[in-house]
């Protein structure tokens, strides 16, 4: 390991001590189940769960282990009935399969047709639209940027709008919304996504605050590189790969308890150092570098 890589390390390790130490002091303790399902229960929506590797099924897995009873939204038909087929199997909770384009305009009735009966106590936006061949802003065509707009800024309204409005008039509830670390600053090579992710953040910390005497939790969460896309991510530094479990595990236990969730030591430590020891520029200057490197470009 390299010594730049090795101090890394260690201060990341020191940044999450420090929260640990935190987040003890100010007697940050797991919820139980009970607490959870009364607060988060009996139904979650969790959008974007068809991929096994991906962690909107991580958040499902964790969710029906609080014995939280599933809708899983995603445009995949055939994986998402075998996440259902799983996760009914494993924990013995219900879950309906919702088979959506939740970048259509219309979506919205198909889904409200499922869960109109069900009270609703946590929604989690994950699902996603990128261009995988990661073009630059003006390389990418019109309709793609468009499209991309659609899945993960207007669909992320509508659902947040409509079960927001829900979770109020019931007096409880939880929405997360899964940005990115793309959405803190720009991100070159994958210009489009950051502006979408930055939106997703804006709304949820906006939302966060307008909610936060109405019993309805709100969270946001902004992974950095987490190993959910196969060998896609082999040209980044491993340390700054998370897997799934440990992202959803933090996020998760801080819902009720923050705004955000920046989740692991590295992605902390990365966060403190583009917002405190870097210019603005610098830090949209570093990370195009690394993203350069990463996507080969
Ligand atoms: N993995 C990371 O390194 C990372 C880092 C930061 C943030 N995140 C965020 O974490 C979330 C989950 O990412 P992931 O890596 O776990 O990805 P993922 O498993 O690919 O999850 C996204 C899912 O959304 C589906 N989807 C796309 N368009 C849709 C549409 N119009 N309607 C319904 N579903 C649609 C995708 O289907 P298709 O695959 O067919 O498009 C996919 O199944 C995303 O919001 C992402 O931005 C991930």
């Amino acid at each position: 390991m390299g010594k730049q890589l090795k101090s890394l390390v260690l201060a990341g390790t020191a940044v999450s001590a420090g929260f640990y130490l935190w987040q003890q002091l100010q007697g940050h303790t797991e919820m139980d189940h009970t607490t959870f399902v009364k607060k988060y229960g009996p139904w979650a929506i969790v959008t974007g769960a068809a991929r096994e590797e991906g962690l909107g099924y991580g958040f499902a897995r964790q969710l029906a282990g609080h014995h939280i009873n599933l809708v899983l939204v995603d445009i995949r038909a055939d994986e998402l009935e075998a996440r259902a087929q799983e996760l009914r199997e494993r924990y013995h909770v219900n879950v309906k399969p919702v088979v959506l384009d939740l970048g259509r305009p219309d979506f919205l009735p198909q889904l409200t047709a499922v869960t109109d009966d069900l009270e609703i106590g946590l929604l989690v936006c994950n699902h996603m639209l990128l261009d995988e061949s990661t073009p630059t802003i003006l390389d990418m065509d019109l309709a793609t940027h468009h499209a991309m707009i659609d899945v993960n800024a207007r669909g992320y309204t509508t659902l947040v709008h409509t079960y927001g409005r829900k979770m109020v008039a019931q007096g409880h509830g939880g929405i997360l919304l899964v940005s990115s670390q793309a959405g803190l600053h720009g991100t070159p090579y994958t210009g489009a996504y950051s502006a979408n992710k930055a939106f997703q953040l804006m709304l949820g910390e906006s939302l966060w605050y307008e909610l936060r005497q109405s019993n309805v939790d709100v969270l946001v969460l902004t992974p950095g590189l987490t190993r959910t896309q196969g060998d896609n991510l082999d040209n980044y530094p491993p340390i700054l790969l998370m897997d799934v479990e440990p992202v959803v595990r933090e996020t998760l236990a801080n819902l009720g308890r923050q705004h955000l969730v920046v989740p692991g030591p590295i992605n902390k430590l990365i966060h403190f150092a583009t917002t405190h020891l870097m210019s603005r520029e610098k830090a949209i200057i570093s990370t195009g570098d690394l993203m350069a490197r990463g996507l080969s470009k």
